[in-house]
């Protein structure tokens, strides 16, 4: 009986302290529903002709599903993209193992080169809608230092976890709405929104993320423990500021996708 506390309690642990992915599944799936809702019919088609029905919410989460895959080792940078306090992104952008600034940039390439092969394209879609998703998720343009926040431990009411994970899960989850829900109440832009994110490139987005990172480690009205105590203050602090990067990704996403695949 001990043993078997012991051996759970010790998986519990190592759980705790793997490196957050992304944006938790629900907040890939929003993006890439949003997205999906503001598709061209060429675009529709085009994705349809390489994922069949899937969606693009469904296939939102395939890059963290591979993360497991020792064949997918190699993609785990391309996630992400750090520098440090004051660097400006484009400078650290230059890792040899790749980021997320960079891969957006190569799968986009792919998807736009018909000569390339189904299985490339294909894997190149699945990559580009989560990779979007990722890089409007302020930690996901963090410092290396504390790995986008993996390493600064916080308690979510009472919950021991960190920063990055509240980000990626935390601050969306705790409304308990569906994806689905959650795009029918908040993943609506007004026309002139859409042409003005839309109007912006790949690093723009990295610029914003990291633009957001001083409120993100601001506890602010934390209690004053040693492991900071995050609730409904950093909530309604950053409750706009997620929405507005979820709704972002999926309205950019979108316009990437029916740009990509407008008829010739
Ligand atoms: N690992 C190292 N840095 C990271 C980041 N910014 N986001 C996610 N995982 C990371
Ligand atoms: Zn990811
Ligand atoms: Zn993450």
């Amino acid at each position: 009986m001990r043993t078997v506390r012991i051996f759970i309690a010790s998986i519990l642990l190592l759980c705790g302290s793997l490196p957050a992915a992304a944006w938790g599944p629900n907040g890939h799936r929003i993006v890439g529903q949003i997205a999906e809702n503001h598709l061209t019919d060429a675009a529709r088609k085009g994705i349809s002709d390489l994922v069949g029905r899937a969606s693009l919410a469904q296939i939102s989460t395939w890059a963290d599903e591979i993360k497991s895959d020792p064949a997918w080792r190699h993609a785990s940078p391309w996630h992400y993209v750090n520098a440090p306090p004051g660097q400006a992104i484009e400078k650290a952008h230059k890792s040899p193992s790749g980021d997320v600034v960079e891969a957006i940039q190569r799968f986009e390439r792919v998807l736009r080169d018909r000569g390339s092969g189904r299985k490339e394209r294909v894997d190149a879609l699945r990559f580009l809608v989560h990779f979007v998703g990722d890089i409007h998720q302020p930690l996901h343009a963090g410092y290396a230092s504390d790995r986008g926040g993996n390493d600064i431990r916080v308690r979510w009411f009472g919950e021991s976890t960190n920063l990055h994970t509240v980000w990626d899960e935390h601050l969306v989850e705790h409304q308990r709405l569906s994806f689905t829900e959650w795009v029918r109440f908040f993943g609506h832009a007004e026309p002139g929104e859409i042409e003005a994110w839309r109007r912006s490139d790949v690093l723009d987005w990295a610029r914003e993320s990291r633009s957001m990172l001083p409120a993100v480690y601001d506890y602010g009205s934390s209690r004053s423990e040693r492991t900071p105590y995050l609730g409904y203050a950093y909530i309604f602090k950053h409750a706009d500021g997620v929405r507005l990067r979820l709704l972002q990704a999926g309205i950019r996403l979108s316009g990437m996708l029916n740009d990509i695949f407008a008829s010739p």
